[in-house]
């Protein structure tokens, strides 16, 4: 199959949807590689390093108009959408759902699109976007660890205290893949940690890989009142799936806190779990609010593109190997996981919640394709 890797042109986008470790597999596999020039500069891949093994670089009209299936990270944007074609399959983080407009050009084009957010097994997991949560949430915990240090507005303490001297409190509310990832490099840190959970099977998960490292608590509201007032860090990592993020910390709750201490919000992608809580950019991420350092960054996997471009594709790789090996409509009869990843095939809505958000007529991909 001839696979091509566009070049991300969103602004402040720096991942690319192919390594050329990736690239290796493909090739060596049969497979035409054919890289947009530049594509991989953001995550430190450069041209030469995909021609190294065997990849072609080529231009943006080249590798959009010749390929059979295109690779990319984020969703295409309006200057893309006149590039959208019959006979494409398109494989990239598209979140429908909140952009009609894409929608209709993808629906209009007659393209097939398959988004990443959506391929999910059948024990519920999201494979292809637990990678962006590990990794937001270990910067969490840096950050918090960071923006602690006086000059920068916060208390002035050091996260993991020194002989004598004890450490400073991390408190994590919700302990998904955000929230034991931020735990993991909290606990590295030498912080004292608690993880606020509401679901006693994750908490007993917890427990078991955690055991004795963190303080394991049911998350309500009197316990995250009482909690909030002790913490130096606190990291929000809530998810209720297909919902906003509940609000858990008021204003009011906000004065209880200590001055200067640091609350990052990483569920802020779902609207954020603080009254209080507005998006910021990796250039502006914090401002303040009662004293408390607000860190409310919605694409931290952005600060770190290089790790995050290898952690993309070691995730999605498999997937572009079964599509490229077997074509779409038989690599989604064989695995139902990457079924659930197409949301659109040859025009059609085959994703209902995406239909149901644009009020668009839904076409169960079965009924497509046969
Ligand atoms: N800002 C970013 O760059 C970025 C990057 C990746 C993920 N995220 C966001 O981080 C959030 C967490 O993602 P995840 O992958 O860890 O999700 P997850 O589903 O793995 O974990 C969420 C956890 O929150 C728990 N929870 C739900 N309500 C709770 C409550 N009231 N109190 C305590 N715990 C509660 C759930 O039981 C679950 O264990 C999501 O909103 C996700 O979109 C943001």
């Amino acid at each position: 199959m001839k696979i091509g890797v566009a070049k991300e042109i969103k602004t402040d986008e720096y991942r690319v949807a192919l390594t050329p470790a990736g690239a290796r597999e493909l090739t060596d596999r049969g497979h035409d590689v054919v890289v947009e020039h530049g594509a991989g500069d953001g995550s430190a891949f450069p041209d030469s390093a995909y021609e190294a093994v065997g990849a072609q670089i080529a231009s943006v009209d080249d590798v959009w108009n010749d390929s059979e299936l295109l690779l990319k990270v984020k969703e295409p944007i309006a200057p893309e959408y006149d590039r959208l074609r019959e006979g494409l399959v398109l494989f990239t983080y598209l979140h429908l759902a909140a952009d009609e407009d894409l929608t209709r050009a993808l629906i209009d084009s007659g393209i097939s699109a398959v988004a990443y957010e959506t391929v999910e097994t059948s024990n519920r997991a999201l494979p292809l976007l637990a990678p962006m949560s590990e990794i937001a949430g270990r910067l969490a915990a840096q950050a918090g660890a960071y923006f602690l240090e006086k000059p920068l507005g916060g208390r002035g303490l050091l996260l993991g205290g020194v002989a004598g001297v004890a450490p400073g409190r991390v408190l994590i509310i919700g302990g998904g893949i955000v929230g034991y990832n931020a735990a993991v490099i909290a606990i590295g840190l030498g912080a004292n940690v608690t993880i606020l959970e509401r679901s006693i099977d994750r908490m007993r998960h917890l427990e078991q890989i955690l055991s004795g490292r963190v303080s394991l608590v049911m998350s309500n509201t009197l316990q995250i009142e009482e909690s909030i007032v002790e913490a130096d860090v606190i990291i929000g990592a809530v998810l209720i799936p297909g919902a906003r993020a509940p609000k858990l910390i008021t204003r009011g709750m906000l004065k209880s806190m200590k001055d200067g201490a640091v609350f990052c919000d990483v569920a802020i992608d779902q609207g954020g779990c603080a009254e209080t809580s507005k998006p910021t950019t990796h250039t502006d991420p914090v401002y303040v609010v009662e004293d408390v350092i607000h860190y409310c960054v919605a694409n931290m996997p952005g600060a770190v593109p290089i790790t995050s471009t290898k952690a993309l594709t070691n995730a999605t790789l498999p997937y572009v190997e079964a599509i490229a090996g077997q074509g779409l409509s038989e690599a989604v009869a064989r695995d139902p996981a990457l079924a659930k990843g197409v949301n659109v095939l040859e025009g059609k809505i085959t994703y209902e919640a995406v239909a149901e958000a644009h009020d668009l007529e839904y076409a169960p991909l079965e009924g497509v394709l046969v």
